[in-house]
């Protein structure tokens, strides 16, 4: 029996839960929440819809009762509080660290064998302080940041290439930050066509800005952050692990070495399987790409820096 825990059943972890049921990715899936009823009500919510989509998924809600998630095979973290307008994603660490602290801790209880996917944010930060409290093998920690900008970048080039987001490839690599994350144009592919075929230099770097403040974009429009992509993307991650897909996507990996950077958690390719994070793959990147990603490093190390000590 295959089961996955989805720690905090708010916006993003019901959306993550619902998503994994729909596409019976696992045999149970288990939210588990703070709230009194929230879990338990989103539970039953998604289970009466079992016979309206065909969904074979027993679906679990509790509060506080980390028992219920015992032999989990992946857990995903979305505990926490969301960035509201006009805030980065870098000011909720206070409270979010104390948060992803003690669920790692509930969590491994019960689940020792568990892949953990980190999404709380600022997740590169969380992702860091889950190895720190854990001293779990590397291997088995996943940041989830670079499969939703991906996804938004591929959104938003196939907006100016009025092609269907399917038809797109493309890549976002470095912090999961507003200023801090790098789509790779030069890497990017309408049907493994480079996108420079198509659109100027110009439409090519408000791809990248757009992509870049995705996350603020929707904050504005809806008050809170946005949850459809980011439940999606935590889904996706969770899936290439437990169904051992070898799939290449952008992670929060902790790095030893590669791409020149040691001790910290920042979005590099990551082939996904059983296991978690089998291996890290290292872009051909060049002297310009090269130097976004130390940048990019450089400010994840600093926000973990204000991890409280
Ligand atoms: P939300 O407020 O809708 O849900 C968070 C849930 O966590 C709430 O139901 C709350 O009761 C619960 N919670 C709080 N403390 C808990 C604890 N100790 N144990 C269990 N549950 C607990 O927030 P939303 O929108 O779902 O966002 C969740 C987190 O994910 C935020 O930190 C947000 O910034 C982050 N996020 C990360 C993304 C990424 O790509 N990495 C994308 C979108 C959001
Ligand atoms: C997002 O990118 C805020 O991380 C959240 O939507």
């Amino acid at each position: 029996m295959s089961k996955i825990t989805v720690v905090g059943a708010g916006n993003v972890g019901a959306t993550a839960a619902n998503v994994l049921s729909i596409r019976g990715v696992a045999d149970e899936v288990v939210m588990i929440d703070i709230k009194e009823g929230v879990s338990e009500g989103k539970a039953m919510d998604m289970m009466q819809t079992a016979n309206l989509l065909d969904m074979n998924t027993r679906i679990k809600g509790v509060t506080n009762d980390y028992e219920a998630t015992k032999d989990s095979d992946v857990v995903i973290i979305t505990s926490g509080i969301p960035r509201k307008p006009g805030m980065t994603r870098e000011e909720l660490i206070g409270v979010n660290a104390g948060i992803v602290k003690s669920v790692t801790e509930s969590v491994l209880k019960y689940s020792p064998n568990a892949v953990i996917i980190c999404v709380s944010n600022p997740m590169d930060t969380m992702t860091y302080l889950i190895h720190k409290v854990s001293g779990l093998p590397k291997n088995r920690i996943i940041g989830m940041g670079g499969a939703l900008d991906s996804s938004r970048f591929k959104y938003y080039l196939s907006q100016e290439l009025k092609a269907n987001p399917n038809e797109v490839e493309g890549m976002v690599i470095g912090g999961h930050g507003d200023t801090t994350m790098i789509p790779l144009k030069r890497f990017a592919t309408l049907r493994g066509i480079p996108v420079s075929e198509y659109l100027s230099e110009e439409k090519l770097d408000k791809v990248v800005a757009d992509t870049m403040v995705g996350g603020a974009t929707l904050t504005k429009l809806l008050g809170t952050s946005a949850w459809y992509a980011p439940g999606a993307a935590a889904a996706e991650v969770a899936e290439a692990v437990l169904h051992d897909q070898d799939a290449i996507i952008p992670c929060s990996a902790l790095l030893d070495g590669e791409y020149g950077e040691k001790d910290l958690c920042v979005g590099v390719p990551c082939l996904l399987g059983k296991g978690g994070i089998k291996k890290i793959i290292e872009l051909p990147l060049n002297e310009e790409e090269k130097e976004l990603f130390r940048k990019s490093s450089e400010a994840v190390h600093k926000t973990n820096d204000a991890l409280p000590k």
